[in-house]
């Protein structure tokens, strides 16, 4: 399990002003109490010196320390009472001033001691969808919602084959999962099939970025040429999505960008996968050897095929 670094440091900030800001509210609303209900002041100032009463006693000795002790713990129990009825006799609850946090487990600092919480873990998972650049397609297109229905004959047989490899890429990602090559017509699945892993992907707690590759060009010609942006997440991110290969433009460093991108995450080790509508012979001339042997002798091809699910549906 490797999250998006830069989320998981946010994240901590983020959750350690939480339970700052719990604090602090539970704070404001004692200081209301104070303004509203008599009493209530005197009785949380004699509550604060019970530490103090604590240590006095531990330090006067052991003789007849237990029944010193009992003695403070009676006191503090009959003020919490006694405040405890001011409040609800003004219709307070009498917790009203208690530190509430989020999650009790963790008091929201997202950790148990060094343990992390499953709250820090949800959230993480809810940044990495914000930043895999899915957007909306996250959690709408599915595995569920993928139907084999609009395939027939051969077709069928092919899609489910496809249908059970992604599937199965998804449920046991890891660092050495093989690449994977989607090709095919148009609306044939192979965005629907790349948003359904990914969110598996990231659910089971790995960063993964999601990006056409007229986006992906366009983010290298940005940092090229005006020194705006940064790339470093495609050399970094466990899963690369590049959706619609050969739907970018033909700049002029186009081919040597995605030789970059494909060749450093095969040497790293990391698992990508392209889709796109180029047929081997186009893909070839297109990116030339150096990438389509890349292509074809590391990744693993799936070919989609039938009908435009687009016009079906
Ligand atoms: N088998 C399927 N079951 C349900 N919906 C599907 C299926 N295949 C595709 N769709 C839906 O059809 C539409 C087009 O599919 P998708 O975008 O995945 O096609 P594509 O192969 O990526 O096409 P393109 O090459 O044009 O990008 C989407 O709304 C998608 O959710
Ligand atoms: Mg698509
Ligand atoms: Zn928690």
């Amino acid at each position: 399990m490797s999250f998006n670094s830069k989320n998981y440091y946010e994240l901590r900030e983020a959750f350690e002003k939480k339970h700052l800001d719990a604090a602090a509210k539970a704070e404001a609303r004692r200081h209301a109490l104070w303004e509203k209900i008599e009493g209530v002041r005197e009785i949380d100032e004699a509550l604060t010196l019970t530490a103090s009463r604590i240590f006095g006693a531990a330090l006067g000795g052991k003789e007849a320390l237990e029944k010193r002790m009992a003695e403070i713990k009676k006191d503090t129990a009959d003020l919490r009472d006694a405040r405890a009825i001011l409040l609800q006799k003004s219709g307070y609850p009498a917790d009203y001033s208690d530190v509430k946090y989020d999650c009790e487990k963790c008091r929201d600092l997202g950790f148990v001691e060094t343990k992390m919480c499953d709250c820090f873990r949800r959230a993480l998972i809810l940044k990495g969808y914000e930043t895999s650049g899915l957007g909306a397609l996250i959690g709408r297109q599915t595995f569920e919602n993928f139907s084999l229905d609009y395939f027939s004959g051969d077709d069928r047989v092919r899609m489910k084959q496809n249908f059970d490899i992604v599937k199965n890429f998804a449920e046991n990602f890891s660092k050495n999962s093989t690449s994977l090559l989607f090709m095919g017509g148009t609306g044939l699945g192979k965005t629907h099939l790349s948003s359904a892993l990914a969110k598996v992907v990231i659910d089971s707690g790995h960063d993964v970025l999601y990006t056409s590759a007229l986006n992906m060009i366009s983010d290298f010609e940005n940092a090229k040429f005006k020194g705006e942006g940064d790339t470093h997440r495609y050399f970094s991110a466990e899963l690369l999505i590049i959706d619609d290969l050969g739907a970018e433009g033909n700049g002029a460093y186009t081919e040597s960008f995605v030789y970059n991108i494909i060749d450093t995450r095969i040497c790293k080790g990391l698992p990508t996968v392209v889709s796109t509508n180029l047929t081997a012979h186009e893909l070839s001339a297109r990116y030339g050897e150096r990438i389509f042997s890349r292509l074809f002798g590391v990744y693993q091809p799936l070919v989609f095929c039938g009908e435009d699910v687009r016009f079906k549906k």
